[in-house]
C-alpha cells in the first residue's frame, strides 16, 4: 500500500482530489516501477488539482508532473533495481498516474538518469519550471541572444519558471529585468540576479502594435497582454521565448514585431521535448544553476499540504518552488 493524491471526478462527487492509500496493483501499466522521493507543485498540478484547467484527460489520476525517485524493478534495458531516476512532463499526472504519491509505474523511455550533480530533492526544487526556464535560456541563445546586446525581460517573476530564468540568466551575465506583481519581494529577486524590478502592470494591459525597442530577449511564462507588450518593445532582432499563460492563453498581437523588427517568437515545450534536449538542459542546469540559490527559492510540504497548496499557488501567492517530500 502507499499514499498518493487521487484526482476524481463523477456525477456523484463532481471534481475532487483527496489524500488517500493505494494498493501497489492499482498502478497503471509501465517497465519501470519505482519508489518516489520527492515531487513538486507546479501550476499545472495547481489546475490539476483544484480542476481550475482541462488537465487531467482520464480519471481517477494521480497528479503530479515532476518525480524523483529510486527504481525497484524494471524490465527496461535502460534501467535495474536501485537507479535513481528523474521524470518531467510526457503526460505524467495528465494521462498516466504521476509524482504526487508514493510509488509509481511509467515507460522507461520517459525517465532520465538523475543528473549528476543533484540530490532528489534538489532535482525537484528545481523541477519542470527550473528546466523549462533552461529551455527558455537555450532557445535564446540558439536565437544568438548575447548578454551585451541588453537587456532581458523575465515576466512572472516570483513564480517558479521566473525565478530560475532571473538566476539562470544572471548567472550567465545577462542583465535581467523582471516583472513582478509582488514588488515586495524586490530583495528576493535582487538576489537571484536581477538588476531591475518593474510592475507587472506596465506590461499587462493593451497596448500599441510597436513599442519603444528594449529587449534584447524576453522569456514569458504569462501569455496575452504581457506576450504581446513584450514582443512590441523587443529590439530589433531579438527574441521572446513564449512558454506560458498564467495571465491568459490568448495572444493579442500584431504581426509588427515580427515583420518590421525581423524579432523571433520561440515556443516553449517542455513535455514532450525529446530526450536529448532535456538531457542537454539538465546538463546545462547542473552547470549553470547556483545550487546555494535552491534553498531561497524553495519551500518543502508533505503530500497532504499539495491539496491546499494548489489553490494558493493559483492566487499566485507561492513565491518560487514548492517541493513535495511524499513520504511526509
Ligand atoms: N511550456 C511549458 O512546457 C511549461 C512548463 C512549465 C510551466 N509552464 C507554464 O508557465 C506558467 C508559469 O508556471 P510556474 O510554474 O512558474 O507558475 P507559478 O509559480 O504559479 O508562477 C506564475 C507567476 O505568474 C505571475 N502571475 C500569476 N497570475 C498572473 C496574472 N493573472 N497576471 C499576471 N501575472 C500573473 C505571478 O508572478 P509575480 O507574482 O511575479 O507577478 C506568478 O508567480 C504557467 O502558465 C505554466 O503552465 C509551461
Amino acid at each position: 500500500m502507499f499514499k498518493a493524491i487521487l484526482i476524481e471526478k463523477d456525477d456523484v462527487v463532481g471534481y475532487r482530489a483527496r489524500s488517500t492509500t493505494l494498493d501497489e496493483a492499482q498502478l497503471p501499466e509501465g517497465d519501470v516501477t519505482l519508489r518516489v522521493d520527492c515531487s513538486t507543485l507546479n501550476y499545472k498540478d495547481a489546475l490539476a488539482i483544484t480542476g481550475k484547467g482541462p488537465v487531467v484527460r482520464k480519471f481517477p489520476m494521480v497528479p503530479g508532473i515532476d518525480l524523483a525517485g529510486t527504481v525497484e524493478a524494471s524490465a527496461s534495458p535502460d534501467f535495474k533495481a536501485g537507479d535513481q531516476v528523474l521524470l518531467n512532463g510526457w503526460g505524467v499526472g495528465e494521462q498516466h498516474w504521476g509524482g504526487l504519491a508514493q510509488k509509481a509505474r511509467l515507460d522507461g523511455r520517459w525517465l532520465i538518469p538523475l543528473p549528476r550533480g543533484f540530490t532528489a530533492r534538489q532535482a525537484m526544487a528545481v523541477g519542470t519550471a527550473g528546466y523549462t526556464a533552461m529551455l527558455s535560456v537555450l532557445a535564446l541563445e540558439r536565437h544568438g541572444v548575447t548578454p551585451e546586446q541588453g537587456e532581458i525581460l523575465v515576466t512572472g517573476a516570483n513564480g517558479g519558471v521566473g525565478s530560475f530564468a532571473v538566476a539562470l540568466l544572471a548567472r550567465l551575465g545577462y542583465q535581467v529585468v523582471a516583472s513582478t506583481g509582488r514588488p515586495e519581494q524586490a530583495d528576493y529577486l535582487k538576489k537571484l540576479g536581477a538588476g531591475e524590478i518593474i510592475d507587472r502592470a506596465t506590461l499587462s494591459e493593451p497596448g500599441r502594435p510597436l513599442a519603444r525597442e528594449r529587449w534584447a530577449g524576453v522569456i514569458d511564462s504569462l501569455g496575452s497582454h504581457t506576450l504581446a507588450n513584450a514582443c512590441a518593445a523587443t529590439r530589433y532582432g531579438g527574441t521572446v521565448a513564449t512558454c506560458g499563460l498564467a495571465q491568459g492563453m490568448d495572444f493579442p498581437a500584431t504581426v509588427a514585431p515580427f515583420i518590421l523588427r525581423g524579432v523571433t517568437l520561440a515556443g516553449i515545450d517542455s513535455v514532450m521535448c525529446p530526450r536529448a534536449e532535456r538531457i542537454a538542459a539538465w546538463e546545462r542546469l547542473a552547470r549553470d544553476l547556483d545550487l546555494a540559490l535552491l534553498d531561497e527559492i524553495t519551500r518543502e510540504i508533505g503530500l497532504d499540504e499539495a491539496i491546499p497548496m494548489a489553490g494558493e499557488l493559483l492566487a499566485g501567492k507561492v513565491r518560487g518552488r514548492l517541493v513535495v517530500d511524499v513520504n511526509r
